[in-house]
């Protein structure tokens, strides 16, 4: 029978992989096909309607894997780990999940008319812009997981 701890590793995992997915299908699928759409506006519309819906869903795991995060290092007290430049994928967690947060819950509903409005003069543009913003969260959320899944089974160097 697993433990409460092990249920939250895998809850966590559950929750990471929906959200850093849709992030991935995001940036190297919906993206680029919206960019490469003949009509740019049309493109934009097709991306818009697949980040809205999914940006529903994130509101949801983005939270939950960082609940479930925390019950783990809170049960194994692994506070310190914190402080370890060894363990500097527990900050790159944070870090990440921190972006996500403000992303979704600040930067996305302050400034969705602006970028609307941004969007109707110059789609092309504000896609070029996304894709690149896109690009690098994806890159540090991936890098994140390399460091995560390695360091909690002793790192990657010797
Ligand atoms: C508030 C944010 C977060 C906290 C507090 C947190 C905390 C933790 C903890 C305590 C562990 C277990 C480490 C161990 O067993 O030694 C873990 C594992 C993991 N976390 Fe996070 N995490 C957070 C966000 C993230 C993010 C943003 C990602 C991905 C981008 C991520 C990906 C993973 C992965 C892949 C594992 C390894 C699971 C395994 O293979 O055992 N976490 N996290």
């Amino acid at each position: 029978m697993i433990d409460d701890i092990e249920l939250a590793r895998a809850l966590h995992v559950l929750f990471v992989a929906h959200w850093i997915g849709g992030v991935s299908f995001v940036t190297l699928v919906a993206l680029p096909l919206a960019r490469a759409a003949s009509d740019a506006r049309k493109g934009w519309a097709l991306f818009e309607s697949i980040e809205s819906r999914f940006s529903a869903q994130v509101r949801w795991t983005i939270p939950l894997a960082g609940a479930a995060g925390l019950w783990m290092t809170w049960r194994l007290d692994m506070w310190p780990r914190f402080a370890d430049p060894s363990f500097w994928w527990m900050d790159a967690m944070v870090l990440v999940w921190a972006l996500f947060m403000i992303a979704v819950f600040v930067i996305e509903p302050f400034a969705h008319r602006r970028l609307e409005a941004q969007a109707a003069r110059d789609p092309e543009g504000v896609m070029r812009r996304l894709y690149r913003v896109h690009l690098v969260l994806l890159a540090a959320a991936s890098l994140t997981i390399v460091g995560a899944v390695a360091g909690s089974r002793g790192g990657l160097f010797p």
